[in-house]
């Protein structure tokens, strides 16, 4: 009985608000596998089916392969200066299949990182400037949600409002997945109001955000030291190879401290000099780390589950040319 309410329920929502019904279908059924997927199917037999399935699709993406499956020694997190070294394709694709994270500096000309310096002031300062909101074009009214430790504004601007940012988005996103993928750029400010910080699963702690091939590039337009909660990154662990599978199937990655699956001395704060960019595989071990002190934290995300979904694992082939 249930079930029909919920089919006449979804009819409804379908014929009330075609756009957003068919947005969260997308959502739900063709974004690749979520990081608790597996937990949902309890035969044994399909939940290895269905793992397997997109583990072997995504194999056949050439850049993947390398990326995600072939086995290489990781060492420390690389660094590349845009300025200096104008060939950087192999270089960065090399680093990151084996580490998982790098790191670009000098990323921005001077005009396009105040600009983006000047949207995180605005955003942060939403609510005095409210008037003056409304007339930019930030593409959603500012979300503001408040922890017991944590304030976190958040809104999106077009990628194409910072062209410099668009242009290399299109580069690594095609270096890495073999195509140009497209997305929004998202402002997350965060700001510390208790010390000390209690964890948050799947923010300051050291997380996986799926188990099949995902990335997430972000840009920093400030300096970030030890005390303004840095990214962290388990240098390595982004390689699905045998131990990975296991730990996905025991469900160990939920505690890797506890369950000492990878050598946690790995673990690294990326400390970053303002106009930075950080590319990381997230299938690998992240997170923020707590804040140490009272202080602000602003980040611009760019995510590609939108552009980048199941279609695009089964589509391979046009994905290798
Ligand atoms: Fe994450």
């Amino acid at each position: 009985m249930n079930n029909i309410y919920r089919l006449l329920d979804l009819s409804m929502q379908s014929i009330m608000n075609p756009k957003k019904f068919f947005s969260v279908l997308k959502k739900k059924y063709f974004s690749i596998p979520e990081l608790h997927s597996l937990d949902k199917i309890q035969n044994t037999y399909l939940k290895r089916k269905f793992f397997y399935l997109w583990i072997n699709l995504s194999k056949k993406n050439k850049r993947f392969n390398k990326l995600f499956f072939n086995n290489e020694n990781d060492e420390s997190v690389a660094k590349i200066d845009i300025n200096y070294k104008k060939d950087f394709k192999e270089f960065f694709f090399e680093n990151l299949a084996k580490n998982g994270v790098i790191i670009f500096e000098n990323v921005l000309p001077n005009d396009e990182k105040k600009k983006i310096q000047n949207d995180f002031f605005n955003l942060k300062n939403f609510k005095i400037k409210e008037k003056n909101l409304s007339h930019s074009d930030w593409l959603i009214k500012p979300i503001e949600t408040v922890g017991s430790c944590k304030q976190r504004i958040y809104s999106q601007k077009k990628i194409s409002d910072y062209p410099n940012l668009e242009k290399l988005s299109d580069k690594l996103t095609k270096e890495i997945s073999g195509k140009v993928l497209k997305t929004v750029a998202e402002f997350y400010f965060d700001r510390s109001i208790k010390i000390p910080e209690e964890k948050i699963p799947g923010d300051n702690d050291l997380h996986i955000d799926r188990w099949a091939p995902n990335f997430k590039i972000f840009y920093s337009p400030f300096e970030v030291k030890t005390n303004g909660a840095p990214f962290t990154y388990l240098v390595g662990s982004h390689k699905i190879n045998e131990k990975y599978i296991r730990m996905i199937f025991d469900k160990s990655y939920k505690d890797i401290e506890k369950h000492q699956i990878y050598n946690l001395k790995k673990k690294t704060q990326l400390l970053l000099k303002e106009n930075s960019l950080v590319v990381a595989l997230t299938n690998g071990f992240h997170g923020r780390s707590s804040f140490t002190e009272l202080n602000e934290r602003m980040l611009l995300f760019l995510q590609y589950n939108k552009s980048f979904n199941k279609f695009s694992f089964f589509n391979y082939k046009s994905f290798n040319k």
